[in-house]
């Protein structure tokens, strides 16, 4: 009988730039990242999605024709590699496996991602550029941010809920509604689990959903998709200042997260790890008439009743190193829903976090409006057809207390934990307005 092959681990790349690997014989799956040959040595990178490591093969071992296979591989070639680990300082990452075998699994010839491409192009091949680097790096912070969203809300007695996604009536204003044919009839896709959420909350007094909204958007930002991913919780029997206080907890939380599991993405995306693991409340907080008169200090006139807009929130965020909390919204410019200040009739008790650094809303929220006949009065200065909404006005008629909830843009949260210029690099396949397709 003959002896049993020496057998090869199969190992992740991350492991053997950790050292955990040295002077063992592995083996990695993978795609070559680039590669080059001189001398009879061939220098092949290898990814697979955990990072890159250089394998290099030498001629005169693997013989003529399986080391012209390697030179012939061209770049996201899928390979299988065998070879014993070596500490070496020259190769990236200060590791590399002397390869003793490459079998090629899948060929790919001319790939059509090369160097100084344009960001066009490259939403183009998307289905291609996400096997990147710096996509795979935002697409893993993406990851735990999601986790860590539905960590901490199950950690705090919250259910999950599911709500539709076909909705008879919007919450947010009719201007961003796409409509569906429904076999011969209008609906819309949800903005918000609003009314749903508010109908839910007098059953389950703590819920939270992650669910796509749509936005039809019509103003080519860096800040909007027309679909992206919303992270709502609301809460029975509670107060403006508790829902800020969560707000503040899961940002922080998520902050954290991010930066104890994914410091090595962090900073293969230029962003420092410690600022963002120091993320802890509590936020800067102002209130709108405050920001109002900030902006006028900095020669920026906004009128009473106006929408903090996109200049605006980054003349803001520019002098803040935290999440900034602007409450007290003039009542004429917020939906139907939110609750007027009792301390001021033209006021809602309603609140945004705006990010740091870049600006951009990351959560917008309120205590809801309690009182039945100020929700249909405010419904109808909006526009709307009472009747559509009927059965949520029945939240109020039987046994309503108070509640408030919010809702977190989670692709923007994504875009400031990695310090993106566009929000759609957070998400694998954006859809924006000019933007539908791979
Ligand atoms: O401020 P908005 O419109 O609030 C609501 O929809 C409430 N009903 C939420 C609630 O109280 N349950 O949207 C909430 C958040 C914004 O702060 C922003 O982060 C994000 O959703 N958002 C978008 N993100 C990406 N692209 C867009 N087009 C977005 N529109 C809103
Ligand atoms: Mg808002």
């Amino acid at each position: 009988m003959s002896e049993a092959p020496v057998m090869a681990d199969r190992v992740e790349i991350a492991d053997i730039l950790e050292g955990l690997h040295t002077g063992k014989a592995v083996e990695v799956r993978g795609w070559v990242y680039r590669s080059r040959s001189s001398g009879g040595i061939a220098f092949v990178l290898v990814r697979d999605s955990s990072g890159v490591v250089q394998v290099t093969f030498d001629k005169d071992e693997l013989g003529d024709r399986s080391f012209l296979e390697v030179e012939q591989a061209g770049i996201e070639t899928s390979i299988i590699a065998k070879g014993g680990v070596v500490e070496e300082g020259r190769a990236p990452g200060g590791y590399e496996i002397k390869g003793n075998s490459m079998e090629v699994v899948g060929p790919s010839r001319n790939f059509p991602i090369g160097r100084d491409i344009s960001d066009e192009f490259l939403l183009d091949v998307r289905h291609l550029w996400i096997r990147s680097q710096k996509m795979t790096s935002i697409f893993k912070v993406r990851s735990t941010v999601f986790g860590t969203i539905h960590d901490y809300f199950r950690s705090c007695g919250f259910y999950e809920v599911q709500p539709p996604i076909i909705t008879p009536a919007g919450s947010e204003g009719g201007a961003t509604l796409f409509e569906v044919d429904y076999f011969g009839k209008k609906l819309f896709l949800t903005q918000s689990w609003q009314l749903y959420a508010e109908s839910m909350v007098m059953g389950l007094e703590r819920i939270y959903t992650i669910a796509p909204s749509f936005r039809a958007e019509k103003s080519r930002t860096t800040r909007h998709l027309t679909e992206y991913w919303h992270a709502e919780m609301e809460m029975a029997w509670e107060g403006m200042e508790t829902i800020i206080g969560h707000g503040e907890a899961l940002i922080s939380q998520v902050c954290q997260a991010v930066a104890e599991r994914n410091a090595r993405e962090l900073e293969s995306l230029g962003r420092d790890v410690d600022y963002i693991g120091g993320i802890e409340p509590p936020f800067p907080r102002i209130t709108y008439e405050e920001a109002l008169e900030r902006l006028r200090s900095e020669g920026m006139e906004l009128e009473w009743g106006k929408d903090i807009r996109t200049l605006e929130e980054k003349a803001l965020a520019k002098s803040f190193d935290k999440p900034i909390i602007v409450t007290h919204y003039p009542k004429e410019s917020q939906a139907f829903y939110k609750m007027t200040d009792p301390e001021d009739p033209d006021l809602v008790l309603a609140f945004d976090f705006i990010a740091p650094e870049i600006g951009g809303e990351l959560i917008g929220g309120s205590e809801r409006e309690a009182d039945l006949e100020t929700l249909k009065a405010n419904l109808l200065r909006q526009g709307e057809d009472l009747e559509a909404y009927d059965w949520y006005l029945d939240t109020r008629r039987y046994g309503s207390v108070q509640h408030s909830g919010f809702g977190m843009g989670v692709d923007r949260l994504v875009q400031w934990i990695c310090l993106l210029d566009h929000v759609r690099d957070t998400i694998p396949f954006p859809r924006t307005l000019t933007r539908h397709k791979p």
